[in-house]
């Protein structure tokens, strides 16, 4: 018995790197798998039909797949990639939105060019994957639909040179929660995932930190994403919702949303001299919270 027999998937990006492992794992748990990527280059130039190896790896494996190229970064593309799964396999059980591309400069040399790319493939990307399968939730009524997306610490806690997928990534977090929200009703789950692995994305980025890379390790290895990416889109997640969950260096954590962690009131309206004692506090409390959420999300030994 497989995690996820009887499943039909797309999974974005699945040419390579997480997007690559999420589809093995999910045909060896026994989903039917649309394998899309258009096999571009790292900064989205170029096409080639990576697919097709991804596909024969699958099959070789015992498993069933088709291999997809369209765009994830328009509303054509989006629909070709849903049309893939209901024409070959008949249906669509889980959505992965997992493709990407950088091309990361500061905002000072961040082309118009640079920062649309990014948003397209990235946010845009996400909006035009996910909207015909929420039209066919809807439609069909069909029972346990998974949506996992994929956003970054790049959005989450900011990282230098990366405002275009900073934004874009930032944007998947709050297009998630109210994603969530629109399909609980229908009993479909979405879930955002914060990865980290050595994939082309960011292996030269390691090196140049003088960190080691091992993309076989339990840290580095995309591996522990599908892992975590599979156990999402079973049956066995049914009760996990619009979370964000961190995948990285060989721990899986759950991040804090965004909440008010102190805040004070005052008779009237606020007076300048009302905030110079106000805005203190709460840097102070904001310190306390990160020291405490600091300690608590250290990685534990799982008992
Ligand atoms: N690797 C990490 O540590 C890391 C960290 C944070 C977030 N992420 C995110 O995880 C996801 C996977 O990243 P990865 O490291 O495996 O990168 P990768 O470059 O190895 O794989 C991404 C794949 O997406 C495909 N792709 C790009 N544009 C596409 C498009 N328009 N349509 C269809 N396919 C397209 C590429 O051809 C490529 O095969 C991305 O969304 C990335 O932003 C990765």
């Amino acid at each position: 018995m497989g995690a996820l027999d009887g499943k039909i998937a797309v999974v974005t990006g699945a040419g390579r790197g997480i997007g690559h492992d999420i589809a093995m794992t999910f045909a060896r748990e026994g989903a039917k798998v649309v394998v899309n990527d258009l096999g571009g280059d790292v900064d989205g130039e170029g096409g080639s039909k990576i697919a097709d190896a991804v596909v024969d790896e699958i099959k070789a494996a015992g498993g069933e797949a088709v291999a997809n190229y369209d765009t994830v970064a328009t509303v054509e593309g989006g629909r070709g990639i849903f049309q893939t799964a209901i024409d070959s396999f008949g249906g669509l059980d889980i959505l992965v939105n997992n493709a990407g591309i950088l091309r990361d400069r500061t905002i000072y040399n961040m082309e118009e060019e640079d920062w649309d790319a990014v948003i397209a493939v990235h946010l845009r990307g996400h909006y035009c994957c996910t909207r015909p399968f929420a039209q066919y939730i809807r439609q069909t009524n069909r029972a346990g639909c998974r949506i996992l997306n994929f956003s970054s610490v790049s959005g989450l806690y900011g990282n230098f040179g990366q405002t275009n997928y900073g934004a874009a990534k930032s944007g998947i977090a709050g297009f998630s929660r109210v994603l969530a929200l629109e399909l609980a009703k229908y009993g479909a789950t979405v879930n955002t995932i914060s990865p980290g692995a050595s994939t082309r994305m960011t292996i030269d980025l390691r090196k140049a930190r003088g960190r080691e890379v091992d993309v076989d390790s339990p840290e580095q290895s995309p591996q522990q994403i599908a892992e975590v990416v599979t156990w999402l889109a079973s049956d066995a997640s049914h009760d996990i919702n619009a979370q964000i969950i961190d995948v990285m260096e060989g721990w899986v954590g759950i991040m804090q949303q965004p909440a008010v962690i102190k805040s004070f009131t005052v008779d009237g309206m606020w007076t300048l001299n009302d905030l110079d004692k106000a805005l203190p506090a709460l840097m102070e409390a904001r310190r306390e919270h990160d020291e405490y959420v600091k300690e608590k999300g250290a990685p534990q030994p799982l008992k």
